[in-house]
């Protein structure tokens, strides 16, 4: 897609070329569009619009920003979409969404449970898991990489960790369909709030019962019970605070991780060079991991409400007003990275915000570069001559959590 910016175009303009699904294979022309502008109100969508860098990095850690993204949606959206006799979790927010002292409080105790020992502990079986997708997707000539490998990995993985029993995963692949749209935010046109809303109240239905069950007979080998345990000087998570950090931990971890393999997979197909050196080298995909990361990451944007009037450059968002920041965007920032519309997994220094950055980094970040590099990694090893039969592949609606649909892979023979 090309984009022919005048000195006409408007910021508004570029959000309405953003919505349409055309934009989706490559949004990045219209990422330089706002990156050209600097950073601009756009007084429809009542949203400040960043895509510098160091602005990004600035006010994500900005006490002046609340990540309590109802703030500024509840007047627009409709009453509680919840049936009266939806599980109370179903209400309590997520901590993704809470500023401190709650955001600080959750995520002391949920990090005490989601170490980054429990997390490495995962990778001879994350890798096994990698190795039986890959022999039965290559016993096809051509193969679908998402249904096939990316899809299973992350919510199989996620499932075993939380003491999910392996006959009700399948269940948890139609939620996080419909839960997407929730976390995306930013959902395309046709997005109907009730979709997701069924959807949700399944789930927490769901995990309430998990937990009820690993109340009466708690185990020493997953997350659920040892988040039941968690403690932090006294305090405790309440039932509710965790089924939905549990609902949070399913959800926040698939679909992005889905579009990790995805656009890694897409991405190293497309420069093959680098796929060689991948599968030479396989200490190489922590490094082709960050690149995704940064040249097509996951998770497009973040948003967040201004608590005062601030300015960014020479906009300014009242109070009350959205902060969307476009990390994708700021990612091919020349001023944070060099020559970066190239992908280049080689580079000496890779900046980018793919996990966002001060108090809602990321927390499931290790989980998803160890799914990431055992995902790739294998693939470069194990799929011989492996060729893209459309390019671009199609892709789902989601604006911020952009991802392929299928991404269909011929290859020469069994590895
Ligand atoms: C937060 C990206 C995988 C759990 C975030 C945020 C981003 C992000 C950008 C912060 C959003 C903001 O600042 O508004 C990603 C990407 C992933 C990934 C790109 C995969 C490639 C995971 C996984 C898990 C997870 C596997 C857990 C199983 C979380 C949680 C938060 C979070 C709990 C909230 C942290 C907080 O608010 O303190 N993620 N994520 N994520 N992520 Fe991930």
């Amino acid at each position: 897609m090309s984009l022919v910016m005048n000195s006409e175009t408007s910021g508004l303009d570029l959000v309405g070329k953003l919505l349409d699904p055309a934009s989706r294979a490559d949004p990045y022309p219209l990422y330089a569009g706002f990156r050209a502008l600097g950073p601009v109100w756009i007084d429809e969508i009542s949203a400040l619009v960043v895509t510098g860098y160091h602005d990004c990095e600035t006010l994500l850690r900005d006490p002046r920003l609340s990540a309590e993204r109802r703030r500024h949606f509840d007047a627009a959206r409709e009453a509680d979409p919840y049936p009266p006799d939806a599980p109370s979790s179903v209400r309590q927010p997520w901590f993704l969404s809470m500023d401190p002292p709650d955001h600080t409080r959750l995520r002391r105790l949920v990090s005490r449970a989601f170490t980054a020992r429990t997390i490495a502990r995962l990778e001879p079986y994350a890798a096994r898991l990698v190795d039986d997708l890959l022999d039965q997707a290559c016993e096809r000539d051509t193969f679908d990489v998402v249904s096939g490998l990316a899809y299973s990995l992350p919510v199989t993985v996620i499932c075993h960790l939380l003491g999910v029993p392996a006959a009700d995963e399948r269940l948890f692949h139609g939620w996080s369909a419909q839960l997407t749209r929730q976390l995306d935010g930013f959902s395309g046109p046709g997005d109907d709030g009730k979709q997701w809303a069924g959807g949700m109240v399944e789930l927490h239905r769901y995990v309430n019962e998990l937990v009820a069950d690993r109340r009466r007979s708690p185990r020493r080998d997953d997350l659920i019970s040892e988040l039941l345990a968690a403690e932090d000087g006294g305090d405790v998570l309440g039932h509710d605070e965790l089924v939905s950090t549990i609902v949070l931990l399913l959800v926040a971890g698939h679909e992005t991780t889905v579009n990790l393999i995805a656009n890694g997979v897409l991405a190293l197909l497309r420069h093959p060079g680098h796929l060689a050196a991948l599968r030479a080298d396989p200490g190489r995909a922590p490094a082709v991991v960050e690149e995704i990361l940064r040249y097509d990451p996951p998770v497009q944007l973040t948003a967040r409400v201004a608590r005062e009037d601030l300015h960014v450059g020479n906009a300014k968002a009242p109070a009350g007003g959205l902060l969307i920041l476009l990390l994708a965007a700021a990612h091919r920032d020349p001023e944070a990275n060099r020559d970066p519309d190239r992908f280049d997994p080689g580079r000496e220094q890779v900046r980018h915000l793919g996990f966002s950055a001060g108090a809602h980094f990321c927390l499931g970040a290790p989980l998803a570069r160890l799914e990431g590099r055992v995902a790739l990694a294998a693939f470069a090893r194990r799929v011989r001559e492996p060729r893209l039969v459309a390019d671009p592949p199609p892709y789902r609606e989601h604006i911020n959590l952009r991802g392929v649909s299928e991404l269909l892979v011929g290859h020469g023979a069994r590895g």
